[in-house]
């Protein structure tokens, strides 16, 4: 979904390479808004942060759905250039683990507030707490929200990596090796086909 990725643009709609970007740029902004609220703790300006953070938790689990759904009716197409099957399990496995992760991360964050003191307020409104006050539950939760959005870096940097190298390997760059000089390569790498999509 990379929009330059020369292999996998096309395979994606402009919608869902939209809804891809802005998930990214909405996640970055969720961890920066977590661990800086958290570091202020009751500090002044505080309360106005988790009260975006929680806010736009909502409307990126909003867009998730909205992407499952989009993505059942309009499936990718087939990529231009096979991969190996190892590899295509690997991305799979990745795209349902990041797609578990933005359903897990504001359903603990939602949950949590939800049966803690404070309650769930999201744009400026109280939830009601029919289940009421469970501390140690909502305590759980919220560590269980901290751990995760380690899971979903870790999860991001090893899928971003993918992506890059993947785009390497498609713009099909044969580096000089110890056993060719730079010449034999450039030699090589003239007479090589190329493996370039249009
Ligand atoms: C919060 C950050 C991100 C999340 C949650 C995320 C999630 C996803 C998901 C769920 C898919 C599969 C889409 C589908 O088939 O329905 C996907 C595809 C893709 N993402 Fe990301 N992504 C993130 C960041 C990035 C970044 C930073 C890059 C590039 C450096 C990237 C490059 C790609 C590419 C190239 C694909 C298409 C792969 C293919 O065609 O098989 N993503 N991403
Ligand atoms: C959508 C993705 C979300 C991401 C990536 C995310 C990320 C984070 C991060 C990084 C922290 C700081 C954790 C720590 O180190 O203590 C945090 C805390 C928190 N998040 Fe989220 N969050 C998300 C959704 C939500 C939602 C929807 C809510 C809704 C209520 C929420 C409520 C909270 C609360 C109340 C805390 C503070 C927890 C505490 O006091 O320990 N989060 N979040």
């Amino acid at each position: 979904m990379i929009p330059s990725a020369p292999d996998t643009m096309h395979r994606y709609s402009g919608i869902a390479v939209l809804a891809h970007w802005l998930t990214t740029v909405g996640i970055g902004a969720m961890l920066a808004l977590g661990w800086t609220m958290t570091a202020l703790e009751d500090d002044a300006g505080s309360a106005a942060l988790f009260g975006w953070h929680r806010s736009l938790g909502v409307l990126l689990v909003l867009l998730a759905l909205a992407r499952l759904l989009w993505r059942w009716r309009n499936p990718p197409g087939a990529p231009r250039r096979a991969s190996p099957r190892i590899e295509r399990l690997a991305a799979n496995l990745m795209h349902r683990l990041l797609y578990l992760m933005l359903f897990a991360m504001p359903i603990t964050g939602l949950a949590g507030a939800w049966t803690s003191e404070d309650g769930l307020g999201v744009f400026g409104h109280m939830a009601p707490q029919p289940l009421g006050v469970h501390k140690l539950l909502s305590e759980t939760l919220f560590n269980l929200h901290a751990a995760s959005a380690w899971v979903l870096v870790i999860l991001v940097g090893l899928h971003a990596a993918a992506a890059v190298r993947h785009r390497l390997a498609a713009t099909n760059v044969t580096l000089p090796t110890a056993h060719g000089s730079a010449t034999a390569s450039m030699r090589q790498l003239s007479a090589t086909p190329r493996r370039r999509l249009d």
